[in-house]
């Protein structure tokens, strides 16, 4: 069996929604302290908490960018609250799945996109429940 599923290695090749955005009102970066990446994720959303687009940059590995595209793609026209609620194992399983030592590079994805929403939240004054944003850095899943 092949180490990469085909739609990893679609979403590597091809990755959807790369790039920056003068835009946004939500931006989270995170970093992963074991292998150097980094993850940087812009949300433009609308009064309605609605995701009217996503961009996305990574310094990463393919594993990363696979994440980072397919992230995009599953939240791109939700709710913020949708967004918030999406895993990294939601995103591994859209890939089709990734090994299991690459499983961290799609934590990094998730916890981007919090970020950025966690931004959002404090630029526009929304409450929100700290507890959806647990203070632990991506490294923490590796090993
Ligand atoms: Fe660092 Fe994949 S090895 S994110």
């Amino acid at each position: 069996m092949a180490l990469y599923s085909e739609k990893v290695m679609d979403h590597f090749l091809n990755p959807r929604n790369v790039g920056t955005m003068e835009e946004a009102n939500g931006v989270g970066e995170v970093g992963n302290a074991k292998c150097g990446d980094i993850m940087k994720i812009y949300l433009d959303i609308d009064e309605n908490q609605i995701i009217r687009d996503v961009k996305f940059e990574t310094f990463g590995c393919g594993s990363a960018i696979a994440s980072s595209s397919m992230a995009t793609e599953l939240i791109k026209g939700q709710p913020v609250s949708e967004a918030l609620a999406l895993t990294n194992k939601a995103v591994t399983e859209a890939l089709g799945g990734l090994p299991a030592h690459k499983i961290h590079c799609s934590v990094l994805a998730e916890e981007a996109i919090k970020a950025a929403v966690k931004d959002y939240y404090d630029r526009e004054g929304i409450e929100y429940d700290p507890a959806d944003f647990p203070d632990e850095s991506a490294c923490a899943h590796c090993h």
